[in-house]
Formats: C-alpha cells, structure tokens, sequence
C-alpha cells in the first residue's frame, strides 16, 4: 500500500527537516510506501522544487512519487495525511497572538480543500502557529471531514518536558512516561508533572529528593523553561526550532497512525473533558488506539493544576475568539 502525505510550507526550514526521514520511513516504517506532495506558495516553489530534486537523489526505495504545486485542490488531492506546516514563523519579541491574523486567513481555505479533495479518512496535523487554533480554523472550514481529524502539535512541548525532567532527574529519557502537556501550544502551556514516571514506577519522590521544594521548582524553574523553549531557541538560534520540531511531528503522527502503549500528549478536539469548553483544540494527555486519540480520562487535577489548566483554556478561548471576530470560524 502507498499512502499519500500532503507537506505545507515544504520548502521551509521544517518541511525540509521532515521529508527526507518521511522519506526513510520514519513515519510510517520500513514496509510503508509514501507518495508526497509538497503544497507551497509561488515564493516557496523554488526551494520546495530543489528539496524535491534531492529527493530523488537521495534514492529512497519507499518514496514512489513526489509532486510540487502551489495549488491547494492538487496539493490535497488524496491526501491521507496532511501536514499543515506551512505559515509565517515568530521571529524575535513577536508572541504567538501576533500571528493569528497573519496565519488565520491561511488555514480555512486549506480546511476547505482538504474536505474536498483529501482522502475519506485524512488525519491532518497542524504545525504552522498558532497551532491549536489553526487547527479550529481548518476543521470549521471542512465541511464533512470530523473534528477529531484535525490535530495540532504538541508533542515538541512534552519531548522538551521529557527532556528536562529526564536532565534534573539523571535518568535516560526514555525512561520518562506520562508527563502530558495541556493547554495551548504557548506560554501558558501547562507540562504536568503529577503523574510522571520513570521506568514506570512514580517519579515523585526521587523528584523530591533531588529538588527539595518541588512546587517552587515548578513554578521557578520547570514550567517556565518547558514554557518558554520556543523562544529560548528563538533568542539563542535567531530562528525558531526546526529538526526538533519536524521530530515531533515525525512522533505525533506516527503514533496517531500506528498507536501508542502510553500516553502522549496532542492537541485535539475537545468534547468538554476536564471542563475544557467543546469544540476547542486543546492539548490533553492521550493514548492513540485503533487510528484515533482517545483523551485519559479520570486523572485526578489537584488545586495547582486545575488553576494552570484554566490559564492556558482562557487563552485558547481569546484565540477563538479574537478569529470569530476576524471572520476566520
Ligand atoms: P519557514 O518560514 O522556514 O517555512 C514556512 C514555509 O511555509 C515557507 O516556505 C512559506 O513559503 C510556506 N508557506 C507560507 N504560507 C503558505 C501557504 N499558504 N501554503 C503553503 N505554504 C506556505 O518556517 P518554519 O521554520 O518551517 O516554521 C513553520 C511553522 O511551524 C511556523 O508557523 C512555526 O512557528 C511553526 N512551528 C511550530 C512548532 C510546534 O511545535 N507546533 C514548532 C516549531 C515551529
Ligand atoms: C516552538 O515551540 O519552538 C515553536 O512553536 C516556535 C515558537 O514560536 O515558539
């Protein structure tokens, strides 16, 4: 079997980092057959026409077909993933909000195409920012296509959580489970550590023990960091994250397409979990089962988290809000 990935914004700096693991089957594994379409604007055309070329230089023996375009019908046409990567990236001192005019105007026209052109069961993954809602703004303009389709990126934020906490705690990373992220792909994210483990036994107590007063830890030093990563890269690179982020993706969509054992985290539709209003694309703990996320339901969220939680919500409400007004949903 082939499968058709549709790449926005694939002659940009993230869509270059993806196609050539997509390529090596990172994505979808050593068996799977990909035919990519790399969706650009006309300015993007030549970078994306040049990634394509090394394509085919790099002699991938899973990549059947690539296609170059800057129209949304054909960049679309069968997609059965849709990466939505492509937008105007935060530069130095500009926050997320800046970009919601900026990127809004470009995520409802691709909903549209993607409802009419993509394939019948299209997974779509939104990178380009603000993640979360551009992914709202897409699945409100694609008519027919369900809401639980449209996700956005949010698993850069728990790699960079896992990382951290890997770091303080002198473990291997991939030790580290349950360390979901909620909220919105911003500065008002929450990473929650209350569940975390480490070779799958709590991690509370070692916590303890290494940080002493974990909630001023929290508040002072882990939050923020995790938080705050995107423009921590932005200040020291000059430029926003780009192999980490093409990684996340290459994760996110990977495990929303062949399952998870344990948790992760990803942004997707709400229907009212933990009081996050329907219809929102929040970030939840999730598992990935039978080719769909599934929220962890029945967590416990003591006083603290319940106060982040609804920090990062009321963002994401201003967001949907501030775009209702532009006309974008
Ligand atoms: P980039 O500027 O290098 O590339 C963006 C590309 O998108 C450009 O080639 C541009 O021509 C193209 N583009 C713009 N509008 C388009 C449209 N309507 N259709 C198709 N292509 C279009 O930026 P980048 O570094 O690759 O970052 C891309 C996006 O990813 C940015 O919005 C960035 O903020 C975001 N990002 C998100 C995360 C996350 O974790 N969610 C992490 C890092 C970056
Ligand atoms: C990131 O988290 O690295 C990206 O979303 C880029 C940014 O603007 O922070």
């Amino acid at each position: 079997m082939t499968t058709t990935i549709t790449i926005t914004g694939a002659g940009g700096q993230i869509g270059y980092a993806l196609l050539f693991r997509i390529a090596a089957g990172d994505l979808l594994g050593p068996d799977e057959k990909v035919r990519l379409r790399l969706l650009e604007i006309p300015q993007g055309i030549g970078a994306a026409e040049g990634a394509a070329l090394e394509l085919q230089d790099g002699a991938f023996g899973l990549l059947e077909h690539v296609e170059v375009t800057d129209d949304a019908a054909t960049g679309f046409d069968g997609a059965d993933l849709a990466l939505l990567v492509g937008a105007r990236p935060r530069g130095p001192g500009m926050e997320r909000g800046d970009l919601l005019a900026a990127n809004g105007g470009i995520f409802g026209p691709q909903g549209a195409a993607i409802a009419a052109n993509a394939a019948p069961g299209v997974r779509v993954t939104v990178v380009g920012n603000p993640a979360n809602t551009n992914a709202l703004i897409a699945a409100a303009s694609a008519d027919g296509v369900p809401a639980e389709r449209f996700t956005a990126l949010t698993r850069l934020d728990e790699n960079r959580a896992r990382a951290q906490f890997a770091q303080t705690l002198g473990v291997p990373v991939a030790t580290v489970g349950r360390l979901p992220i909620w909220g919105n792909h911003s500065a008002t994210q929450f990473p929650d550590v209350s569940h975390a483990t480490v070779a799958g036994e709590p991690a509370a107590e070692a916590l303890a023990a290494i940080v002493g007063d974990v909630p001023a830890w929290l508040d002072e030093t882990f939050i923020p960091r995790v938080a705050k990563r995107g423009a921590e890269i932005i200040r020291v690179r000059g430029s926003s994250s780009v192999a980490s982020a093409a990684s996340a993706t290459i994760d996110h969509v990977r495990d929303w397409v062949r399952g998870t054992e344990d948790w992760t985290s990803a942004g997707v539709v709400s229907h009212g979990e933990y009081g996050v209003p329907a219809g929102l694309i929040s970030s939840f703990p999730v598992r990935a089962v039978d080719g769909e996320w599934r929220v962890v339901e029945g967590l416990e969220i003591g006083e603290d988290a319940r106060r982040r939680i609804d920090a990062s919500v009321a963002e994401l409400v201003e967001e949907r809000d501030a775009v209702r007004s532009l006309g974008l949903i």
